[in-house]
């Protein structure tokens, strides 16, 4: 089967509902938001300053990556290019397809990078050695 590059993923508006008196509402929602289902959601926070997070590759798992406070860095990579993104909007959605390295960087003071996925967790699923990885895209 063909793999996904950096170019099959990009940012996604999610729905925002305002309300000029009590601030906004963003949905995520099965089946319309995006083209997977929902199986899992978890976040990463409290991340000391200069540390990065990510650095594996899912063989399978669909990602929709969400700054829900702060901004960080997402940088994506399929074994040829790489294309980075900026997230700093709780209303927007990197959408990251299979087989992609990913590295997540540059987290402001108290952000918090909010992960909705398309599986539950499975460590099979995981390639965290970057030579590993290359082989696995070379070898489509
Ligand atoms: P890890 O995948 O290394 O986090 P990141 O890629 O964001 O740096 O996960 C850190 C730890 O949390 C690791 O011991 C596995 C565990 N974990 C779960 O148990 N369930 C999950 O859904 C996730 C994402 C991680």
């Amino acid at each position: 089967m063909a793999k996904y590059n950096v170019f099959d993923c990009s940012i996604v508006e999610l729905d925002r509902h305002h309300s000029d008196r009590k601030g906004n509402l963003t949905v995520v929602e099965n089946g319309s938001t995006f083209p997977f289902d929902v199986k899992r959601v978890y976040y990463l926070y409290d991340i000391p300053g200069g540390e990065g997070r990510g650095a594996h590759a899912h063989r399978e798992l669909e990602q929709l990556i969400i700054s829900a406070s702060g901004s960080f860095t997402v940088t994506l990579d399929d074994g040829k290019s790489k294309r980075s993104f900026f997230l700093n909007r709780p209303y927007q959605g990197l959408y990251v397809k299979s087989g992609l390295w990913r590295d997540l960087v540059d987290f402001s003071s108290g952000a918090v990078a909010m992960v909705v996925a398309s599986d539950i967790y499975r460590k099979d699923d995981y390639i965290r050695e970057y030579s590993e990885f290359l082989k696995y895209r070379n070898n489509e």
